[in-house]
């Protein structure tokens, strides 16, 4: 679904946000960042501010352009992509962020239905998906509700629901729970983990190192630009568990 060739990204004032990681013993020197995300997996991004968790979505999104290296999203080699393809390629991801931008004058039925009337949903086939769509992350009865009338997990759950409108195999999340109370925060997670399970590959940038450990998921640990460790962090009891 995702990869990453020898990817580097160096800015105009000469910071470099993502590399290869430092030479490690008995292997040769990666010339940029290297990884695979398969299709239906669920991957978490951890790292630092500034580690260059952002750069990389911004690399997935191509907001920003490799400064070398190639990135492959499913059938799109992004280094390939029209300048007329790139709306189409960003349609098919689902896209969720910390400040959940819904449109403060919209109720939450036109929040989602807008995503779809974009690319010319039949307004049939926009009521059935938007009802359906409400069900799924539990806010039915907050259809005619505004933005500004929401708890912050609701409206992240109307932002959710959003980028599910055009059904993506891919959604990606930055930091989806950083304005979102611990509780909140799990059940969003929880909703994450299910959507995944229906299929849908998802990647999340967070900083909730607490919440991401109670997962068995695989997590990308990013340091000044390189990934330094990736794979699935069990659960200090499970291990326990699994050695005793
Ligand atoms: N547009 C930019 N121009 C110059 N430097 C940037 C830009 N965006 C990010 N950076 C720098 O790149 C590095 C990685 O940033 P970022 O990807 O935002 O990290 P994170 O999201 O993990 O906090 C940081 O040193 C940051 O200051
Ligand atoms: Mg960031």
């Amino acid at each position: 679904m995702i990869t990453f060739r020898d990817v580097t990204k160096e800015y105009p004032n000469g910071t470099v946000a993502l590399c290869g990681r430092a030479p490690q013993p008995g292997m040769p020197q990666e010339k940029g960042m290297n990884l695979h995300i398969a299709s239906r997996e669920f991957v978490f991004v951890v790292g630092a501010s500034g580690a260059g968790k952002s750069t990389f979505l911004k690399l997935l999104l191509h907001e920003e352009v490799p400064t070398s290296g190639s990135i492959c999203v499913g059938q799109f080699e992004l280094n390939n992509l029209t300048r007329k393809q790139i709306p189409m390629y960003r349609r098919q991801l689902g896209m969720v962020f910390q400040d959940f931008r819904l449109i403060a004058n919209m109720n939450v039925y036109d929040n989602i239905a807008f995503a779809m009337r974009v690319v010319g949903a039949r307004d049939k086939v926009i009521r059935e998906r938007v009802v359906y769509l409400l069900q799924l992350v539990g806010l039915s009865h907050k259809v005619h509700s505004k933005p500004s009338e929401l708890s912050g997990g609701e409206q992240q759950r109307v932002a959710i629901a959003r980028a599910l409108a055009n059904n993506p195999d891919l959604i990606i999340a930055d930091e989806p729970t950083g304005n979102i109370d611990p509780r909140m925060s799990q059940e969003l997670l929880d909703l994450f983990v299910r959507l995944n399970e229906a299929g849908t590959t998802v990647v999340m940038v967070t900083h909730a190192h607490d919440l991401v450990r109670q997962y068995n998921k695989r997590i990308i640990i990013l340091e000044n630009g390189s990934v330094v460790a990736d794979g699935v962090f069990r659960r200090p009891e499970e291990t326990r568990r699994q050695y005793a």
